[in-house]
């Protein structure tokens, strides 16, 4: 059976998000984001043309990065770790994030800005580590790239898990074995943002396969198979490992079946953060 999803966070209310004093009333929200989207995607110009075109589309594109501002869904989490995290596009947009707030260039309409004073991305291509590092290594956050498999890599303890469209490179045990793994990392109150592919809507989720499989191999990559999970056995599984879990429409403007879930980590006995 299909599960049920919210409503749309882009036209959903925001209830208990308050804007706060300190953040500017006149800020546009349209104009914040380009702001936000050129700062990201400046950096990309010292790793070259492919890596700055594909910053800017990636960034301008997906909603899911101006729909997690938006909602506030990166506030308050100091140890962020972006696992799969491709050319680090996230650290960089955190980047200009602090900048913008500091700057008084953050609209009061949107959640409470991201609070990141650490990042760490683990990436398996050893390309895109290079223009992560290539395009960031300037930036006061200093994110730290690790390239390696997920399903081996150490896993620092962190506050922020975010996981956008990697899972289902792995297979169903190892999608098990790394969210167990994620979830000790977390300790207690932290959080995990995992997208994913939802495989109860077919056409969806059969589009985001044929794009996946197409990126692939014109980055001369192995096209592996891939391993998908309706959103309720995500559910399903989050739950079973102490998360609380939403889900929430994410790829508007797409033609994919993509859900963002917010992972919640419940108190469990053990935690020690
Ligand atoms: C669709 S891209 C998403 C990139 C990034 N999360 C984003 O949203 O922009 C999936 C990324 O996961 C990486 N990946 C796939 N399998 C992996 C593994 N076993 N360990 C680490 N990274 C992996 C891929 O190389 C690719 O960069």
């Amino acid at each position: 059976m299909k599960q049920e999803l919210a409503e749309d966070p882009r036209e959903a209310p925001q209830p208990g998000r308050e804007a706060r004093p300190a953040r500017a009333d006149g800020v546009a929200p349209d104009a914040a984001w380009r702001a936000l989207l050129d700062g990201a995607s400046a950096p990309y110009r010292a790793a070259g043309r492919f890596a700055w075109h594909f910053a800017r589309g990636k960034l301008g594109r997906d909603p899911v990065f101006r729909a997690l501002l938006e909602r506030g869904e990166l506030a308050g989490r100091a140890r962020v770790l972006d696992i799969g995290c491709g050319q680090g596009l996230l650290a960089s947009l955190l980047q200009a994030c602090a900048e913008a707030a500091a700057q008084g260039r953050w609209p009061a309409a949107w959640g409470e800005a991201p609070g990141a004073r650490q990042y760490t991305g683990i990436e398996l291509m050893t390309r895109d580590v290079a223009r992560a590092q290539a395009a960031t290594a300037g930036l006061a956050l200093a994110p730290r790239f690790v390239c390696a498999d997920m399903r081996q890599a150490e896993l620092p303890d962190c506050d922020l898990v975010v996981i956008l469209d990697v899972l289902h490179y792995v297979d169903h045990a190892a999608q098990a074995a790394l969210l167990a793994r994620v979830r000790s990392a977390l300790g207690r109150r932290g959080r995990l943002l995992l997208r994913v592919g939802d495989m109860d809507d077919a056409r969806g989720f059969a589009a985001s396969q044929w794009v996946d499989r197409l990126v692939t191999t014109v980055r001369g990559h192995r096209v592996p198979p891939t391993w998908g999970r309706s959103v309720a056995q995500w559910r399903e599984l989050l739950q079973g490992l102490g998360f609380a879990v939403q889900a929430l429409p994410m790829s508007r403007g797409t033609p994919f079946a993509n859900v963002l879930l917010l992972a919640d980590a419940a108190a469990i006995d053990g935690d020690s953060a």
